[in-house]
């Protein structure tokens, strides 16, 4: 039962945040007059030793104990015999909460930091690389050309909503669970707002924020499922961006050759050079999933206030910040060291064939209607199939036969610079509007940074 039910194997990461609680709880107590201040301080001091041992490694962590609340408690009462007043208006229940609170803001500004680590790679590689022109998918068929640095910020906007979304987790954490008890509060007359201030639970102007009920503080769980599907979209992104780095690193694609370092070769192949660090990403992103799944399974059905069940409510939060953490990191390795090649990119995207909607934009401004254009256009295909030659190798005689709208300057559509030009519209992939971009995203890193 001991190895069953002790979670000190997992829980002991909250000490610091334990401690930084207790310190905050005993100034409370304190402060209302449950406790002398030489108790206090005799009480802090234990504290303060028993933190600088665990961060030395030194700390005899105790399974019998169960968990990090117990183990620290007892250790500092072994020293410090006043600290039997230390649990005074206090549960394990409300406890483990702010424990978590503390460790979720923490834990949300690490992924934060690691998210714009990420988007820093993919700046740079928009500024080395990012006007070498490639071309678009949908259906995974190639459907319009774009500058790499238009598909690089695709991804940029994807990281940046994973990092709103952790910011978003990080504001539902600001709130403290300490005054709740194990359930109904205390009879003890405590200043819950004064503990909450303590611990930096408090709004832009500096305002205590308390929760509003101590049964939902004790039994809720959402900012548990709130990061897990933070972490879990993120993973879905990450594996998104893998699938096409994979692609686009296979020998049928060729775009890019990527980092040595983030790939193994083959056992058995000696030409082989397999794409690790994104299939791992992929991968990952299935147990990010599956956390998210673990937490929403534990919560379902379970009867107000706390059950034992949510001891297991750590392990996959834990995991989650731990393996996003490093997908994000392996992530940004893989971008910084990757090469582009120029010219397998500027032979996939030679194909004219994908300005045909250029082609028949080029009819809509000689006023055809869209439909018409795209319907002669489509035969202008064809028959380029059928003579074999590329689309703007084709006879203007014959094009004009399938519509006397096409004029003799209609050739000049195949000119990828001045069909990148046109774009000019906000979200386009126009220089104009890539400049504007890499404009946006220097701010915001370097916002981010500071
Ligand atoms: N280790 C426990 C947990 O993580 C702490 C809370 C224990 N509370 C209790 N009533 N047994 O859930």
């Amino acid at each position: 039962m001991l190895r069953f039910s002790e979670s000190v194997s997992f829980d002991a990461r909250l000490a610091r945040f334990d401690i930084a609680g207790s310190k905050a709880h005993l100034a409370m107590l304190a402060h209302v007059g449950l406790i002398s201040r030489a108790e206090r301080d005799a009480i802090h001091g234990g504290l303060e030793d028993i933190l600088k041992e665990i961060e030395a490694g030194t700390f005899a962590w105790r399974t019998q104990l169960e968990d990090v609340h117990m183990n620290i408690e007892q250790a500092l009462t072994a020293r410090v015999p006043a600290a039997a007043r230390l649990h005074t208006a206090r549960s394990r229940n409300d406890q483990v909460a702010t424990d978590m609170r503390l460790w979720f803001k923490h834990a949300t500004a690490d992924l934060e930091a690691r998210v714009r680590g990420a988007q820093r790679a993919l700046l740079s590689l928009a500024e080395r690389d990012g006007e070498v022109l490639i071309p678009g998918y949908t259906h995974l068929q190639r459907a319009q050309p774009v500058v790499l640095a238009h598909h690089l910020f695709a991804w940029m906007e994807m990281l940046d909503r994973d990092a709103a979304r952790l910011a978003e987790v990080r504001a539902q954490a600001n709130w403290c669970p300490l005054g709740s008890g194990a359930i109904a509060g205390t009879t003890l007359p405590i200043d819950r707002e004064f503990t909450a201030r303590a611990l930096g639970f408090v709004d832009s102007r500096g305002r205590a924020q308390v929760t509003q009920n101590s049964m939902d503080t004790v039994a809720d769980r959402d900012l548990f499922i709130g990061f897990a599907a933070a972490c879990a979209t993120a993973g879905v992104h990450f594996s998104r961006i893998a699938e096409d780095l994979i692609l686009w690193s296979s020998v049928e694609f060729g775009f890019v050759d990527l980092p040595d370092a983030f790939c193994t070769g083959s056992s058995l192949m000696p030409q082989k050079k397999n794409p690790d660090s994104c299939e791992l990403l992929r991968g990952k992103s299935a147990r990010l999933q599956g956390n998210l799944h673990t937490l929403l399974t534990l919560a379902k059905g379970l009867p107000l206030t706390y059950n034992r069940d949510l001891q297991e409510d750590k392990p996959p939060v834990f995991d989650s910040h731990d393996q996003t953490a490093i997908c994000l990191d392996v992530l940004a390795g893989t971008l910084a060291g990757m090469t582009v090649k120029r010219d397998r990119c500027a032979a996939a995207v030679a194909d004219p064939g994908l300005l045909a909607t250029d082609l028949a934009d080029y009819l809509v401004i000689r006023g055809v209607p869209f439909r018409e254009a795209h319907h002669a256009v489509g035969a202008v295909v064809k028959l380029a199939e059928r003579s074999g030659v590329a689309l703007n190798a084709l006879e203007t005689a014959a094009v004009q036969q399938v519509h006397p709208k096409f004029g003799d300057d209609w050739r000049g559509v195949f000119d990828l610079r001045r069909a990148m030009q046109l774009r000019r519209g906000t979200g386009m992939p126009g220089p104009v509007q890539v400049r504007r971009q890499l404009a946006r995203w220097r701010r915001v890193l370097r916002a981010a940074k500071a």
